[in-house]
């Protein structure tokens, strides 16, 4: 405060500000235009509808920027013009003018007719095709996704895999409170409610790797709720759905094993605590088989852990496993006794579960 109180006036500080505020502004327009496909906003669009949006997006920015320039002209041109000066008589004074009142009721009436009839072509433009093939559902939970590819018995978590320049049908299912599914490179939002069967589709132009995110606050971790969609060549995709559809292949020998036998076997580590995984993930072809937390069978090829937060590396998987909490907090997965407190299970235990989890590519 003391160094805005020592400026000579206030209209020395006025401009900076306001520049700040049309930096501020202008920065996702600015950040947009480098034009890199990983970028996280609906102006880089990766896909006809997307495409479509922000055409509309340009647009509606346009005229605003239309109507705001002819308002703020004629506010100043007012205020310039129009100024009182020493001496002025009063000002006539006037009821009303109607031909003013119609005018101005009919002006902004048009201009959004106008903004109706575009808004309805491109809902009607982004519409799902017919021929879609492909159908996943998504489930949204606090706070993670859930990928269940229809008739091809591939759950994943958090990552979705899809082919180049198909149409990919999505089925939107929310667990417990109101989600919101959005990847802004491919596609509008859309609300996931539960018990209400929302979908979406899309379609991705080129390979990439493009950011999605829930949209809906749905409690303390919404901000880490997001996944990737990763969009390939139909060969690589194949690829993709055989690896998924396999056993893991990595290297189940020397710590992995021991992981491994203490995962599956529910065993106790150093400290006499439970490694009680089973409780809630499922891991296809052992005897984990719970449905609470992601689908870990193949979770060693995927790209993040904890719903997008951090790089699946070897470091943060020990920090996640050891305290899950530390990473994010509140999330659900919390290791907990008979008496319902919260337990850490020890450092050789961690090491050997990640090795494990790394093991299943
Ligand atoms: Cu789920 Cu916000």
């Amino acid at each position: 405060m003391r160094g805005f109180r020592s400026k000579p006036s206030q209209s020395s500080t006025f401009p900076r500000s306001s520049l700040l505020l049309v930096l501020a502004l202008a920065l996702p327009l600015l950040l947009s235009a480098c034009g890199s496909s990983a970028l996280h906003t609906p102006l880089n669009p990766q896909s006809d509808a997307g495409r479509t949006v922000d055409r509309l997006w340009w647009i509606m920015f346009g005229m605003s920027v239309v109507i705001e320039g002819l308002v703020a002209g004629i506010v100043i041109v007012a205020l310039v013009r129009f100024r009182r000066k020493p001496g002025d008589p009063d000002p006539v004074q006037i009821t009303g003018n109607t031909r003013l009142e119609i005018a101005w009721t009919i002006a902004p009436a048009m201009v959004l007719v106008v903004l109706l009839v575009l808004t309805l072509t491109t809902m009607v433009n982004i519409s799902e095709p017919k021929g879609t093939t492909m159908r996943v559902t998504a489930t949204g939970q606090q706070w993670w996704w859930e990928f269940d590819y229809q008739g091809m018995n591939i759950v994943t978590g958090n990552e979705m895999h899809i082919p180049v320049g198909e149409n990919v049908h999505i089925d939107l299912r929310s667990k417990d409170v109101i989600h919101g599914f959005w990847v802004p490179v491919l596609q509008g939002k859309r609300d996931v409610i539960p018990g209400h069967n929302n979908q979406l589709w899309f379609r991705a132009d080129k390979p990439g790797t493009f950011r999605g995110e829930c949209t809906e606050f749905c409690g303390a971790e919404h901000a880490n709720m997001n996944f990737i969609v990763v969009a390939q060549p139909r060969a690589e995709f194949d690829a993709w759905v055989a690896a998924q559809q396999a056993p893991p292949v990595g290297d189940q020998t020397g710590l992995a094993a021991e992981g491994r036998d203490l995962v599956q076997g529910a065993k106790l580590d150093a400290n006499g605590n439970l490694v009680s995984c089973i409780a809630c993930h499922a891991i296809d072809g052992t005897n984990l088989k719970a449905k609470v937390g992601p689908n870990l069978t193949h979770v060693g090829s995927r790209q993040y852990i904890a719903a997008g937060t951090i790089p699946n590396d070897t470091d943060n998987l020990i920090r996640w496993i050891h305290n899950t909490q530390d990473v994010k907090p509140d999330n659900k997965m919390v290791f907990l006794n008979s008496q319902g407190s919260p337990y850490l299970l020890d450092d050789d235990t961690v090491r050997k579960i990640v090795a494990y989890l790394q093991s299943l590519k």
